[in-house]
């Protein structure tokens, strides 16, 4: 991927499947040319993790990902020594006596890289995709603002690591908490929401190709509709594509009533808002199955 405009950017994207608006192919193309990291914002299931995997495509580099969790730290996100591997060497000895041993021991062949680290040290340039930073803490994120700077790891027993190829570093979050300021200064922000109509009708067309344009865009617009509900969880990009393979399985050629009812667990997945919708659709749904009293 070597353009030199937003809309050869877009094209590039568009070729490995991820149809970009205008905003993420701006993003995209300031990313490679500035070296910024991106912070990618958005609901669940608006492609979010899919623009930095289609980066990957497109570039023909190699995805680095590090999918965030409460409590992940450090040595699971960076390195940490193989320790059982370092106890063996200890064990075996050595005639030359201790002092080899140890610089044997904080060596990197008895280091575990962790994606942070693999993503500094790779010698061909990566896409680092950082996924749903904001399950993490505070502190991770401080830990992570030296490496998006410098782009440099510091081990006590070796020294500094320097990226010698500059990655794409893509950090993705659902909103579920306020990211620090620090944090957004180093980065290129892009907030993804639920798309267009035409360009969700695309996606659905460009992942189920079978489905006719006529019962894409019904699918899209009662989408659209059961976003604009006061639901729990909106059904995302990611429930327009299963509920549109849904109905190419159930051999449906039109969103009735019936094919509805039966097919709506697939976009609402909670109770409260399935009997939301069901009251607003007009829809009767089964009652939960019950042991049979008397
Ligand atoms: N612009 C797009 N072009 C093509 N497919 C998309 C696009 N946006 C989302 N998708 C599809 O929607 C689904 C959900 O996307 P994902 O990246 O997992 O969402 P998020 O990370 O925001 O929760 C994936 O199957 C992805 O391929
Ligand atoms: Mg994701």
């Amino acid at each position: 991927m070597a353009e030199g405009s937003v809309a050869e950017v877009k094209q590039s994207l568009a070729a490995v499947g991820y149809l970009a608006d205008e905003p993420a192919a701006l993003v995209s193309f300031l990313a490679q040319k500035l070296g910024k990291p991106v912070l990618v914002e958005g609901p669940a299931g608006v492609g979010k993790t899919e623009l930095a995997k289609a980066l990957s495509r497109a570039s023909g580099r190699e995805l680095v990902r590090l999918q965030c969790y409460e409590g992940l730290d450090e040595a699971k996100a960076m390195y940490e020594w193989n320790y059982r591997k370092q106890l063996l060497r200890i064990q075996a000895g050595g005639e030359a006596g201790w002092e080899d041993v140890q610089d044997d021991i904080f060596s990197t062949d008895f280091l575990l890289e962790r994606p942070l680290m693999q993503a500094i040290a790779s010698r061909e340039p990566v896409v680092l995709l950082i996924d749903e930073i904001d399950k993490t803490d505070q502190e991770f994120e401080a830990m992570l603002l030296e490496l998006l700077s410098d782009f440099q790891i510091t081990i006590p027993e070796l020294g500094r690591i320097e990226a010698t190829t500059m990655p794409i570093v893509v950090l993705t979050s659902n909103d579920s908490r306020e990211l620090t300021e620090a944090l957004k200064r180093r980065c290129l922000y892009l907030w993804l929401d639920y798309p267009e109509l035409e360009r969700e009708m695309e996606i659905v067309r460009l992942h189920t190709p079978e489905i006719s344009e006529t019962l894409a865009r019904k699918l899209v617009e009662v989408i659209r509709m059961v976003r604009g509900l006061d639901l729990k969880k909106p059904p995302s990009i990611a429930e327009s594509i299963d509920w549109a393979r849904t109905l190419l399985l159930l051999g449906a050629e039109d969103i009735d009533r019936e094919t509805f009812t039966q097919s709506m667990s697939i976009i609402v997945k909670h109770r409260t808002d399935i009997d939301l919708v069901a009251e607003r659709v007009g829809v009767k749904l089964a009652e939960p199955s019950s042991p049979a009293a008397g």
